[in-house]
């Protein structure tokens, strides 16, 4: 297996046909309610996506009338697929380590998922405060550590499940989730994701140090709908 890392422009057209179409289950039932749910209001507001992809997000934030949608993305598949997708909004190949707008540009900034595959969050948080107005809002997601926080091992050909410590005295558990570390997915079709998790309150000190107020914060959890048996998603 030598597929890239990130490759998210080989797996944009699919990974577009599985959002549209309601496929991504972790998504349909669990990060975009609430992210949903978090959303300010945003009619007549100027709004940058930050990681869009394939920006799907326009859907969901289009009910809420903003004034303008501009997506930004490191994939140019993505970015062509999106510009297609939401010929109202405009989209820019970019990386949100260097934001290419003014400051004090946009009332709201949307990014799902995408932070967390930047290592150097803190730069991220600089720009977006850089480019938001002075009462702007910035809501995002991000991987939850525990999700990372327990790992299989094979020791001495028995399978182990591992949790919580990391160094100590000669005994290096895998899957602590309290510290910013590198963390890498194969799924099963292959795709390679690069990301670096990182507890909230790494999250939180990092925010408040570039001049944020933290004003909400939920953990996802599954809505009810997902209970209901659709065969299409059993995969
Ligand atoms: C999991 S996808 C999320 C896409 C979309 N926000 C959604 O929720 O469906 C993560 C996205 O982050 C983008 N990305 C990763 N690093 C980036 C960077 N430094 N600057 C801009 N985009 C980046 C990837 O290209 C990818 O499209």
């Amino acid at each position: 297996m030598n597929n890239k890392v990130n490759d998210y422009d080989s797996f944009a057209e699919k990974r577009h046909y599985k959002v549209t179409h309601g496929l991504m289950k972790s998504l349909r039932f669990s990060e975009k309610p609430m992210m949903e749910s978090m959303l300010p209001n945003i009619e007549g507001k100027s709004i940058l996506l930050v990681g869009c992809g394939t920006a799907e997000e326009c859907e969901l934030l289009s009910k809420y009338k903003p004034k303008k949608i501009i997506g930004i993305d490191l994939s140019e598949k993505s970015i062509e697929i999106a510009k297609k997708s939401y010929p109202n909004y405009e989209f820019y190949v970019g990386n949100m380590l260097s934001l290419p707008f003014s400051s004090n540009e946009f009332d709201f900034i949307y990014s799902s998922l995408a932070i967390t595959h930047v290592k150097d969050k803190d730069k991220v948080f600089k720009e977006m405060y850089k480019v938001l107005k002075n009462d702007g809002v910035v809501l995002f997601s991000a991987s939850h550590p525990m999700r990372f926080s327990t790992e299989e091992i094979n020791y001495n050909n028995k399978l182990y499940h591992v949790i919580g410590f990391e160094g100590g005295d000669g005994i290096n558990l895998l899957g602590g989730y309290l510290s910013h570390k590198k963390q890498i997915n194969i799924f099963k079709d292959d795709q390679v994701l690069e990301e670096f998790i990182a507890p909230p309150s790494y999250y939180f000190e990092l925010l408040i140090n570039n001049g944020f107020f933290v004003e909400n914060f939920k953990e996802s959890k599954c809505i009810e709908e997902c209970k209901n048996i659709d065969e299409a998603l059993l995969y």
